[in-house]
């Protein structure tokens, strides 16, 4: 029998959008994904090892904590977990209390990154880019600031999952590319989307990689469509800004 206090207790910091056991009660039992991140999980679990070895992470976004949690029962060493909304935050320091773990948080946003002033081995970047007014400003920070070798991505996607190659450059005239729907492409939402206002731009999946690319990120494994384990290597989209004469 769970323990009616703690019911009312993760009853007080609802809603929920991570579903968690803490002491046999489910934080979102209702959730409209279903056991949500647990089942999507366990379709890409496997592409991290699964002893991480006292690796350090960083969890961007990290909601009540669920990846968080999971990369310390892998080993992980110090895992740092950053997430900018108060009330998720609240959710994710009662969770590593109420489980004994020991995770270092931090109310901040991606933007904010580099004032963490360290390189983690490990970056979990899921479900946040979509959610940003300035995407490829957030990975460009990531890798310059935060990213030192693995980074574990998701981004909701719409449109194909095919991915066509990118040639190194197209003629002014030639315009046909744009039309294709596996060329790099992201859809700009002004209002709102699934009533969210907090999902500004959805990607397909030519343009999620595109830009992981573009950031200096290798895409090592995708295991689903809309997720992808990456590794960190040189960038030189940046240095376009600054020769760009037109
Ligand atoms: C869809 S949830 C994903 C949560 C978790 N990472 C996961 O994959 O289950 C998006 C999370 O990103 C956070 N978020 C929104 N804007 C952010 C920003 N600028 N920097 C960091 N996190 C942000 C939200 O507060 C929320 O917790």
């Amino acid at each position: 029998m769970a323990d009616p206090r703690l019911k009312e207790q993760i009853r007080e910091l609802g809603p929920w959008f991570h579903n968690l056991d803490i002491g046999g009660v489910a934080t979102a039992p209702d959730h409209f994904l279903g056991d949500y991140p647990a089942f999507k999980w366990e379709g890409f679990r496997h592409v991290l090892p699964d002893d991480l070895n006292g690796a350090s992470v960083l969890d961007i976004g990290c909601n009540a904590g669920f990846y968080s949690l999971e990369m310390k029962r892998r080993g992980a060493g110090r895992v740092v977990a950053l997430e900018p909304d108060p009330h998720y935050l609240r959710q994710a320091r009662f969770v590593a209390e109420r489980t004994g773990t020991e995770i270092e948080f931090r109310q901040m946003t991606v933007y904010d990154v580099g004032q963490l002033g360290e390189r983690f081995d490990l970056v979990i970047f899921m479900g946040v880019l979509y959610h940003l007014r300035h995407p490829l400003l957030a990975l460009d920070l990531i890798h310059d600031h935060v990213a030192d070798d693995l980074m574990l991505f998701q981004t909701m996607q719409r449109g194909p999952d095919s991915v066509a190659p990118v040639a190194e450059d197209y003629d002014f005239d030639k315009v046909g590319h744009f039309d294709a729907p596996d060329y790099p492409k992201m859809h700009f939402v002004e209002h709102r989307y699934a009533g969210d206002p907090t999902n500004w731009w959805v990607p397909n999946a030519a343009c999620t990689q595109a830009m992981l690319r573009s950031a200096g990120f290798d895409i090592l494994e995708t295991p689903e469509p809309e997720v992808h384990l990456c590794r960190r290597a040189g960038r030189s989209a940046s240095d376009r800004l600054s020769v760009s004469t037109r």
